[in-house]
């Protein structure tokens, strides 16, 4: 390594990334701001720094613009080393009547640009174990990685309409695959399970759906390309109820789009909170530091508290760090945010969404949003700079995929 090379190895000191934020609706801009400024001290402390344009989508943007997502601004976002989004919905667009959703951005957005599959990990930082109602013996050990797919099935079948029909008015939606549409996401899900505990469990509706079985049967033909890798096969219903009464068995899961989109949300609670799980969605496209990709929380707007000052913005915090692994090859300072985020939570800060399973208990300091995203920027400053652990782990987050 030559002094022009930071500790992530190859990308030049002083580099500046092109990035795109979009704050969105609700609590979007609050956490992304928290976010934005964990960002810039990580960059001030590791030598690089950022170049930011702000893109408007969603509600905000049917209100300047009309329509939630511009073509133009969805070719910005492509044009960006990555996007770093907040959040998306908003109750003024609730009407079911309304032709023009909010959530169509996103999903105009991923689909745009590609993003078929979408990483959530989940862990279970070992103080917030008292925040989840689940019994804390069960929370020894979870470390999961959801791959949800993200381009396709329920969420983009054609057709999906409401309309008049012989009795009355009825609705569909498709659920819809192509064998490779699965294969891709399958096989990157197999690749993170390579790089991680070598198991992978494949979540379905095989006894009901054909587009299930089609994915099975994807599954076991892959397979037979890692066999250093274990695979089995749940049903989606029971695994929701294993997610829950024994987490720990779970390494990489790879499923269907609305699968993924609740199963998360339901693992979220392992983790003590929504507003603790970040995402990452990549695609094949490649930058010149990593994979194109598209980074934000799991959590939706929040509107009853938004502008408020009381969201979580650690899941952002957390997906700024998956950006900075994934996508701008800066592993180590990936790691130095996580850290400063386990170090913040164990100095007790703590969100009011943290606080509601075990009340303010003493030792405990409850903050808003922007507090604890400067004690995050603060113990990122405290923590320096630390090279990327290498080998094991940080390249276990990534399995053979950069
Ligand atoms: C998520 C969210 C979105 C989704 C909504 C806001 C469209 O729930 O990212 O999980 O359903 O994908
Ligand atoms: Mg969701």
């Amino acid at each position: 390594m030559t002094d022009s090379a930071n500790a992530a190895g190859g990308v030049p000191a002083g580099t500046r990334y092109n990035l795109v934020f979009v704050p969105g609706d609700g609590i979007g801009p609050e956490v992304i701001a928290a976010g934005r400024r964990v960002l810039e001290a990580t960059g001030r402390i590791f030598g690089f720094g950022f170049d930011w344009r702000e893109v408007l989508i969603g509600g905000a943007a049917i209100d300047a613009y009309g329509v939630p997502l511009r073509e133009q601004d969805l070719g910005v976002c492509n044009d960006a080393d990555a996007v770093f989004f907040g959040a998306i919905g908003d109750p003024r667009f609730d009407d079911p009547k309304l032709k023009v959703r909010p959530e169509q951005a996103l999903l105009a957005l991923r689909k745009g640009l590609g993003l078929y599959a979408n990483l959530r990990p989940v862990s279970v930082q070992p103080v917030l174990r008292a925040s989840s109602p689940v019994k804390e013996a069960l929370l020894e050990g979870v470390d999961m990685m959801i791959v949800r797919e993200l381009t396709g099935g329920l969420y983009f079948g054609k057709p999906s309409e409401r309309r008049d029909g012989p009795s009355g008015r009825e609705a569909v939606d498709t659920l819809f695959y192509t064998e490779g549409e699965i294969r891709r996401v399958v096989k990157l899900a197999f690749e993170l399970a390579r790089g991680r505990r070598k198991k992978l469990t494949s979540v379905d509706k095989a006894n009901v759906l054909n587009s299930s079985r089609l994915w099975r049967t994807v599954v076991d033909e892959v397979k037979t390309e890692y066999p250093d890798v274990t695979v089995e096969h749940r049903l989606v219903d029971a695994c929701a109820m294993t997610l829950i009464q024994r987490p720990a068995v779970f390494d990489v899961l790879v499923t269907e789009n609305l699968f993924g989109d609740i199963l998360s949300d339901e693992a979220s609670v392992l983790a003590g909170s929504l507003g603790m799980l970040p995402s990452a969605s990549i695609g094949e496209k490649r930058t010149a530091h990593g994979l194109h990709g598209l980074y934000e929380p799991i959590h939706g707007s929040a509107p009853d508290i938004a502008g408020k000052d009381m969201a979580n913005p650690l899941a952002t915090i957390l997906s700024g760090a998956m950006m900075l692994r994934w996508s701008l090859g800066q592993p180590a300072a990936a790691e130095t945010i996580e850290r400063a985020v386990t170090a913040v939570l164990t100095d007790g800060y703590r969100t009011q969404d943290l606080l509601a399973a075990t009340g303010s208990a003493a030792g405990l300091k409850p903050v808003g949003t922007q507090e604890m995203g400067d004690a995050v920027a603060a113990a990122v400053q405290s923590q320096g700079r630390v090279p990327a652990a290498g080998g094991g782990r940080a390249a276990a987050r990534t399995g053979g995929l950069r």
